[in-house]
């Protein structure tokens, strides 16, 4: 017997259940603001998740948030309408009530705004962050917290003065309550079944019906926060045809510990998967910080990230050298691969149509192990790694290396480990000698492209580089 669906998108959006049907699912929230609601608040600027003018706010269940709803500042310009089933939207026009709302307040009094086209995509990434603080931001959280979002006019120094100051006036802190009470009755009906001519959109509830349908129909495309696939629509101009969600099933985004180490489910946000890592391997702070931005880290999954394999990814070195290995699933059979054996090639990896990530399991840590990682590109913030490496060595109690694992992006078609580069430090204790032998090794495990982020040459020479910083932080035994 089949599971019943619905075929309409129903969300909560200024105050009342919205219901839609008849548009296609590859809208995007931005499109459906602007052209079908006459809401121009919201921006388009690049329509790729780079700016920030287009950010809103959904709200989604979750018990262990203030009155039930989690606020999260995305970018609507790579949402596709169908990921709003569910949720509760809130855009810049909800944000002011009878007055200004005081983050908008303080960037008004502080000057934080001039042609005024970025701010309401910085109102809303402060707006979101605002709800779910109990007091102000320091300079540094604020830049964070704003690091999706670029001014081109005004300059960030009074807009960080604002993010702070707005906590000099009155609190006005949003009710959640009338979305929970909504969410909740939304959480109880069938799941969304959506179809627009051939366009179809399936957002099964349960892990089991995600792998019935994409065993059924392994040419359909699975969509977890679109901040990849998006950009094929909103760029690329393309049909997707028809979409399978791993937005609505909640076991997708469990992160559990397991025998010291951790369970991430493949549907788990950017967000939330790098808050474990974190906590795992403090080491990985920065360069959780630097991972894109937070609206594309709370829309954008850990699944999507090692699922697409951009040979730039930032996530995938890192799992290569802490020796993660993927769940898979092909209708009711599992399997266990560790990510070594994932990458075959450029955009082709040993995932079989029809087969879905579930889950990235990460190994607890080696006794008496070091790990780093690091990123590398041209700007702090909101960039695409020119290098990115990521180190795990096991030293024995003598100082030799034991065990090596050497991962980088941005050097070959695929992410990968430096065999050769590995092999030289196994046995030696990590002194000059071994590492003069380990970076020349690096020239012969990749021969890295040139492109518009960097030359073959740079490449490599940061990538040797980041080994001897790795080793000049190791033997002084340096804080990550
Ligand atoms: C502005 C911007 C900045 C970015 N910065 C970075 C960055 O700094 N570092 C970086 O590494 N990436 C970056 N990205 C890329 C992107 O955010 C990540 O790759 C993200 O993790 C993709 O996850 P998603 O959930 O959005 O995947 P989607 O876009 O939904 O899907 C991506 C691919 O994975 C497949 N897929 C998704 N989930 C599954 C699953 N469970 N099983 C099987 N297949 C699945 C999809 O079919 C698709 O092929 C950036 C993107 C943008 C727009
Ligand atoms: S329009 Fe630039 S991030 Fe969406
Ligand atoms: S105020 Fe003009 S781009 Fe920011």
């Amino acid at each position: 017997m089949s599971t019943p669906t619905r075929a309409d998108i129903r969300f909560w959006f200024q105050g009342e259940v919205v219901s839609l049907s008849g548009i296609s699912p590859q809208k995007t929230v931005l499109r459906w603001l602007r052209e079908d609601r006459g809401l121009t608040g919201t921006k388009e600027g690049c329509g790729e998740g780079d700016c920030g003018a287009c950010t809103v706010a959904l709200g989604s269940l979750d018990p262990t948030a203030p009155q039930g709803v989690r606020l999260r500042a995305v970018n609507s310009c790579l949402l596709f309408l169908p990921a709003l089933d569910g949720k509760a939207l809130f855009t810049v026009e909800d944000v002011a009530g009878a007055d200004l709302h005081p983050v908008q307040r303080a960037l008004v009094d502080l000057h934080a705004s001039q042609c005024g086209f970025c701010t309401p995509g910085f109102v809303m990434s402060l707006w979101a962050d605002y709800q779910d603080r109990s007091g102000p931001p320091d300079r540094a959280e604020a830049a964070s917290v704003l690091s999706g979002n670029l001014c081109r006019c005004t300059g960030y120094r009074p807009i960080l003065d604002a993010a702070v100051a707005a906590w000099d006036y009155p609190p006005v802190k949003l009710d959640r309550q009338p979305a929970a009470q909504a969410l909740r009755s939304l959480a109880a009906l069938p799941a969304l079944s959506y179809r627009h001519g051939e366009q179809t959109w399936e957002a099964p509830r349960s892990l089991d019906a995600l792998a019935d349908l994409a065993d059924r129909d392994p040419g359909a495309r699975i969509v977890a926060g679109a901040t990849d696939v998006g950009l094929w629509v909103t760029k690329g101009l393309r049909d997707l045809g028809p979409l399978i969600s791993v937005g609505a099933v909640d076991e997708l985004k469990q992160i559990r510990p397991e025998n010291g180490g951790l369970w991430m489910g493949a549907g788990a946000s950017l967000n939330d998967a790098f808050e474990a890592l974190v906590r795992a391997f403090p080491e990985l702070t920065e360069l959780a910080d630097r991972f894109a931005s937070p609206p594309v880290r709370n829309a954008g999954t850990l699944g999507g990230n090692v699922a697409n394999g951009s040979p730039i990814g930032d996530s995938m070195p890192v799992l290569l050298a802490l020796g993660a290995s993927l769940v898979l699933r092909k209708g009711a059979v599992t399997r266990q691969l560790p990510l070594d054996e994932f990458y075959l090639g450029y955009q082709k990896t040993a995932r079989q149509p029809g087969e879905i990530v579930v889950a990235i399991r990460v190994p607890p840590a080696v006794p008496g192990s070091a790990f780093r990682a690091w990123k590398v590109s041209k700007r702090r913030a909101q960039d695409i790694s020119a290098v990115c490496g990521a180190f795990s060595l096991v030293f024995d109690p003598r100082g030799t290396v034991t065990q090596a694992r050497l991962a980088f992006g941005g050097l070959a078609a695929v992410p990968a480990r430096a065999p050769q580069a590995e092999g030289c430090l196994v046995g030696h204790p990590f002194d000059d000698v071994a590492l003069a032998a380990a970076r020349e090794a690096l020239g012969r495990d990749f021969s890295p492209l040139t492109d518009g982020r960097a030359t073959a040459d740079y490449r490599r020479v940061v990538a040797q580089n980041l080994l001897t910083r790795l080793q000049a932080e190791v033997s002084a035994g340096a804080p990550a």
